[in-house]
């Protein structure tokens, strides 16, 4: 079905003031679901972000056969079927925007003895899949997909044979190799994945709180074959990555004063935390109770940004932010560079070009490079009509720039912000600032 058309209205703010919390962590909410379907007994999760990438993991296990119940919002129950008890879907199971989806899917469908297709939006099947398509191969996974093996739909038909391996990755993603572990979850000795830098591991976190136990050396995770999670309760935090739009906003807008809390600080998410830091941005973070991903309260105040270099092995810890890490530049006084972040290239859109295009259409003095960005910031900024290219982040992002610039913007394709962040201008308007989004798409023939 057509999605409505929105537009995002956003006109110059300030002073903005007050508590909030920001929805349920997407990556750690997507492990959740899947690592108690793959589990045995019952887990439950509080904090599920409902976003429609999250929605599309739950869709996809419930054709698959398992039994998802809602019992409030944000809360469900998931009845584990064990690492191969997953029923033959019969439809295909449609990711939507979602590359985790998608890819934490593929490893764990390897092993089930099914056939399933997994198809998304034109967005997701024009991302690179044979990242995970050949270390699965390797081990015995039976997957078939257009263009050569490298792009979605993928078909798999399960092999319940599959053959612990070690996986040096080339590049380091939290997305291929939690679909390596969950595969060896269910292979035959110990399965090795090894990274040039770290990416999130909430995937190994998780595990470990479910009795899964996890070998972490250095950059090389290890697990063996055959353990089966167990059910458990997962409560998870706020997403780090919505609350980057507030912590940004709170840093450039005069007179600001936001209180976030419960947001996950895990360090292998929370880069944007160091690197704004390194701006200048007033920041307190206060650690808060619990088990399992580390959580804290984190307060941020006007502040007055400067330039800054962000390169190398934090890029993983922060790549989902680096576009409004690009509107903090523009802010800042002086030159921020950013490289090592190819990666950015093959996100929901080309994050790296279309970052780039946009901002320099309301006046940001930017240049894209193969791997990042060079942007000089201070420049005066004006509003006018952009577009969001269908890219949550993107759209988020823009709306920051909007804030605080000195003209209105209107934000095209702003549906897309269902995909992470549901009530994004609900939360902003609740701390005073001027956001809307409204139905009717200027740009409606994008
Ligand atoms: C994610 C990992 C990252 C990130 C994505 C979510 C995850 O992707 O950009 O939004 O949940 O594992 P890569 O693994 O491709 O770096």
């Amino acid at each position: 079905m057509e999605k409505e058309l929105m537009s995002l209205q956003v006109k110059p703010s300030r002073g903005l003031e007050g508590r909030v919390a920001v929805p349920g962590d997407k990556s750690i909410s997507h492990r959740a679901a899947i690592l108690g379907a793959l589990g045995e007994g019952i887990t439950r999760i509080d904090g599920f972000l409902e976003s429609e990438d999250c929605l599309a993991t739950l869709r996809c296990l419930s054709l698959l056969g398992v039994p998802i119940h809602r019992l409030s919002p944000g809360c469900y129950t998931i009845v584990g079927q064990g690492s191969k008890g997953f029923q033959e879907p019969m439809d295909v199971l449609d990711c939507g925007n979602s590359g985790t989806t998608m890819r934490l899917l593929a490893g764990a469908l390897s092993m089930q003895p099914i056939f399933s297709i997994l198809t998304g939006d034109a967005s997701l099947r024009n991302r690179p899949m044979a990242r995970i398509i050949e270390p699965l191969r390797s081990m015995g996974g039976q997957i078939y997909s257009r263009k050569n093996n490298t792009r979605a739909p993928l078909a798999i038909i399960g092999n319940q044979n599959l053959e612990g391996k070690t996986h040096v990755l080339p590049i380091a993603s939290a997305q291929v190799k939690s679909a390596i572990l969950l595969a060896g979850l269910g292979a035959r000795g110990a399965t090795v994945v090894r990274e040039p830098a770290r990416s999130r591991n909430h995937t190994e976190v998780m595990l470990q709180q479910l009795g899964v136990p996890v070998k972490v050396d250095g950059l090389s995770v290890t697990i063996e074959g055959g353990t089966i999670p167990r059910g458990g309760h997962i409560i998870i935090p706020g997403d780090i990555s919505s609350a980057a739009y507030l912590l940004v906003a709170g840093a450039i807008l005069p007179d600001s004063d936001l209180t976030i809390t419960n947001v996950g600080v895990n360090p292998t998410r929370a880069g944007i935390i160091s690197v704004l830091q390194k701006m200048g941005a007033d920041l307190s973070i206060k650690p808060e109770e619990g088990d399992g991903e580390k959580r804290a309260t984190i307060r941020v105040r006007s502040s007055h940004l400067k330039g800054t270099e962000i390169g190398g092995e934090i890029i993983p810890t922060l790549i989902d932010e680096l576009p409004v890490i690009a509107v903090a530049a523009a802010y800042a006084q002086g030159m921020t560079r950013v490289k090592d972040a190819a990666e950015l290239r093959v996100k929901e859109c080309d994050r790296i070009a279309v970052v780039a295009k946009e901002l320099a259409k309301l006046g940001v003095d930017i240049e894209a490079q193969a791997d990042g960005w060079i942007i000089q910031g201070g420049q005066h900024l004006r509003g006018g009509v952009v577009s969001g290219h269908n890219d949550h982040r993107v759209v988020m992002a823009l709306a920051i720039l909007g804030l605080g610039s000195s003209e209105p913007l209107q934000i095209t394709g702003a549906q897309c912000l269902e995909v992470s962040f549901p009530g994004f201008a609900g939360t902003f308007q609740q701390l005073g600032a001027e956001m809307e989004e409204t139905a009717k798409d200027p740009e409606s023939m994008e």
